[in-house]
């Protein structure tokens, strides 16, 4: 769908007047290593990509928002003021969350009639709602705040609305890249302390393959959150083995003390944990010395871990990666975000892209009843106007 034609429907959904309308676009997100550790203060390492959410929007003086999504049925007005949590609101839930946290955080906000339109895959973990509450945290920033709310600002007040107001326990990762990304470059975020580094995403001859297994993810349906606790379980045990904060200041010189941790279940979480982040700066070594089979081999090593240790790959996301790992020509292939379905990222020589895909395709259908999708994108831009 072109600019002018999200444009026209707008001016259909809300009808003309002299304010101003304006464009912009949410990313969506791929993150290439480091996962399930950015609520434990590990290094994690997300690129934009270049689907996402559009919003044309205008401001109104009624103090509410007045929504139409292209891919949701729900539409409507939902008042901001007060602000409250509906369940009938469906995904008008989260611009109103995002209204509410900026609120609190001192800045302003107001009226405003937006159309949303998405090309992200439905469900399929590449954050759509993190992009929605980027989007929307943009878009007040620009017609209510002149700017003034710094990126990294918006990236929190996008993970509090999903924490607060959604009630996903998520981390920081989606929101930060969505609001920090850069074309062509990967960020190495610390999740501790939110330092960020732009890292340079050049795979020589080969490209990324977004592996879509069209198996839903619902976060609110799965582990997530009990991965969460399993993990601050982990902690509060090693604290009194180990001066630590997060379990991520652990190295593999430490992994002796997880003995002290009787349920295997959260030993198993302790030990994904330790070794991913220690992976993450190994992955940035590689990339960064032109090394892509290490790259790949490390991708390998963090599915396996997800797969083993960590338990939220699931059948679909195991029989994409294992195909994909089988084809000569794929460097490296894992899940990529939460899990329990969504999708996964794979290394690729540029030139059997295609045989990859008729490679893994029929053998991913013979498994799950399912027809698997790639997806090929370049590395994209934070949020922005357009
Ligand atoms: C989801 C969450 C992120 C992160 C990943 C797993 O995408 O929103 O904060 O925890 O899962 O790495």
């Amino acid at each position: 769908m072109d600019l002018q034609e999200l444009k026209s429907k707008f001016i259909k959904a809300f009808g003309e007047n002299d304010n101003e309308i304006k464009t912009f676009f949410s990313p969506s997100r791929i993150n290439i290593i480091g996962e399930h550790i950015d609520y434990n203060g590990g290094q994690v390492f997300p690129c934009a990509i270049e689907i996402g959410t559009y919003g044309i929007a205008r401001k109104n003086s009624d103090n509410i928002l007045r929504l139409k999504s292209l891919n949701l049925s729900k539409e409507g007005h939902v008042s901001l003021s007060p602000i409250e949590n509906k369940e009938e609101n469906e995904w008008m839930n989260f611009p109103l969350g995002v209204a509410k946290f900026i609120k609190e955080r001192g800045f302003d906000i107001g009226g405003l009639d937006v159309l949303v339109y998405g090309n992200i895959p439905n469900g399929s973990g590449l954050s759509s709602s993190a992009s929605l509450e980027v989007l929307f945290g943009e878009i007040f920033n620009t017609f209510y705040n002149k700017g003034k709310i710094s990126n990294v600002e918006l990236a929190l007040i996008g993970q509090e609305t999903e924490n607060k107001f959604i009630g996903v326990n998520s981390g920081i990762m989606d929101q930060f890249i969505i609001a920090n990304g850069k074309k062509d470059n990967a960020v190495l975020l610390d999740t501790e302390t939110l330092d960020f580094e732009y890292i340079p995403f050049k795979l020589k001859d080969n490209k990324i393959v977004i592996l879509n297994t069209n198996k839903r993810r619902e976060l609110k349906d799965s582990k997530y959150n009990e991965r969460r606790a399993e993990c601050e379980e982990a902690l509060e045990i090693l604290q009194d083995y180990a001066e630590i904060d997060n379990l991520c200041q652990l190295t593999e010189e430490n992994l002796e003390l997880l003995e002290n941790i009787e349920n295997e279940d959260v030993r198993k979480r302790a030990e994904h944990v330790i070794m991913e982040n220690l992976r993450v700066a190994e992955a940035v070594q590689a990339l960064q010395n032109g090394d892509i089979e290490t790259l790949g081999e490390l991708l390998v090593a963090s599915n396996d871990s997800l797969r083993e240790l960590y338990e939220v790959t699931g059948p679909h996301l195991d029989s994409i990666t294992k195909h994909s790992n089988d084809f000569d020509g794929c460097l490296g292939a894992r899940m990529t975000g939460a899990g329990f379905g969504g999708c996964g990222i794979a290394i690729v020589k540029s030139d059997k892209i295609e045989e990859f895909k008729a490679y893994v395709a029929p053998r991913y259908k013979e498994d799950t009843g399912l027809e698997a999708e790639f997806i090929i994108s370049n590395v994209g831009d934070k949020v922005h106007e357009i």
